[in-house]
């Protein structure tokens, strides 16, 4: 057995998976074989949600299907959103998300069933409700009530009427859907791997998501975004950028949004959402933002590019959040919208040859000794 240690489990290979293909040095990455630049162009996050969760895309019938059983599992468990209301609505939205995500699992009838058959249908309703949920959280923390789903709409689209009590137009919701696919799953990322540790166990799909959620809650995983955003809002003059960015860097502070365990190079999916950003700002006539991003971008990979240092997935979701109208806050559950897809295919796929996860530790304490009674110490 290999006494191999590497801090943070880097390049350590924890587990076999045919869903996501991640190349770190060529900045390529791949949903079951397609690359994201085609699933962003063509796809949708149903569609995409489909792909992880069977390992394959759906025919049209499968894919309808699919739809409505989504759409189906909108609507909140009354005693859920009960909860949610009893809840102080300026908490963390993600520390919200996890408590409602457990709270949904004493309405289970079979929580404890991690069959494959039963956590795609269980994938079903999470995808769903977390979608509702977030939405809930959104509208809570204006002091506004709840909107209910709207079934006749798409993921994306019901998700941003949900929020903004407006249907949006299809380019929004567009750009929305976007966002949802490129961070639908990503490999082995802390939550994954969090959400896996838990599942190995055979313990239920609730405690696995609530892990899950807890990981992505951090600043240096999920939570990066809601920092990022605050950062280009506090900013907020493009003539302040460059010094902004270069004090924090004397200070050796890390500049949220940038660098990857894996990527070394520009992250595929920044670059996409980079696109929409831009449209975004020219639409709305407000190139503001838009233009400090560029001056922080062009001035971290100035310092930092050589070490590998680029903007990461969270660098520009902020933004294309921002020109949607989406408040920071709502940033990291929206990250568990859409990844809450990768994680639910990850545990089928992980739990269909399932090895429990128990690494070891290298000791570095005292050496073997006596107790010593109290009275002696
Ligand atoms: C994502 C992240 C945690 C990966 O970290 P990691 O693989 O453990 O890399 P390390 O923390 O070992 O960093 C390697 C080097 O790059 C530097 N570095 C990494 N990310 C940096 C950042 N965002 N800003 C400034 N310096 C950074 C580190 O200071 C370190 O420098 P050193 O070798 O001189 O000490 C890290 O890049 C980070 O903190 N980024 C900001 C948070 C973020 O955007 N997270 C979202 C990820 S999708």
């Amino acid at each position: 057995m290999s006494t191999e240690f590497s801090r943070g489990l880097e390049g350590v290979i924890a587990a076999e998976s045919a869903l996501t293909y991640i190349d770190g040095q060529k900045g390529i990455l791949a949903y079951v074989g397609i690359p994201i630049e085609e699933l962003a162009e063509h796809s949708t996050f149903e569609e995409t949600a489909f792909l992880l969760l069977h390992r394959r895309l759906p025919t049209r019938a499968e894919l309808q299907k699919f739809q409505e059983e989504l759409a189906s599992q909108r609507p909140l468990h009354t005693h859920v959103m009960n909860v949610l209301k009893a809840l102080p609505h300026q908490a963390s939205p993600m520390a919200l998300l996890r408590t409602a995500i457990s709270v949904l699992g004493h309405f289970d009838p079979t929580p404890d069933d991690v069959s494959s058959t039963a956590l795609r249908e269980k994938a079903i309703k999470l995808i769903s409700q977390m979608a509702t949920l977030t939405a809930a959280i959104g509208r809570l923390r204006k002091d506004q009530e709840p909107i209910a789903p709207d079934p006749t709409l798409s993921h994306s689209a019901n998700f941003l009427y949900m929020l903004t009590g407006k249907k949006p137009d299809a380019a929004a919701a567009r750009v929305f859907d976007v966002a949802l696919i490129l961070q639908a799953d990503h490999e082995f990322p802390a939550s994954t791997f969090a959400s896996l540790v838990v599942a190995s166990t055979l313990s239920d799909v609730y405690s696995v998501i609530s892990a899950a959620l807890g990981a992505l809650k951090g600043p240096l995983h999920g939570g990066a975004s809601e920092q990022v955003i605050k950062m280009i809002l506090e900013i907020g003059d493009p003539a302040r950028a460059e010094q902004y960015i270069q004090e924090k860097l004397a200070r050796h502070e890390r500049i949220m949004g940038f660098g990857h365990r894996v990527y070394k190079t520009y992250d595929p999916r920044a670059r996409i959402l980079k696109r929409y950003s831009h449209q975004l700002a020219q639409q709305a006539h407000d190139a503001r933002l838009f233009e400090i991003e560029q001056i922080v971008e062009k001035t971290v990979i100035d310092a930092l590019g050589a070490k590998g240092i680029f903007p990461n997935v969270d660098f520009y979701s902020g933004t294309v959040c921002y020109y949607l109208g989406i408040e920071p806050a709502l940033l990291t559950p929206i990250f568990a919208v859409s990844r809450i897809a990768g994680w639910m295919a990850h545990m089928i796929e992980y739990l269909s040859d399932n090895r429990l996860f128990r690494p070891t530790t290298r000791y570095v304490g005292p050496p073997l000794g006596h107790y010593i009674p109290i009275d002696q110490r």
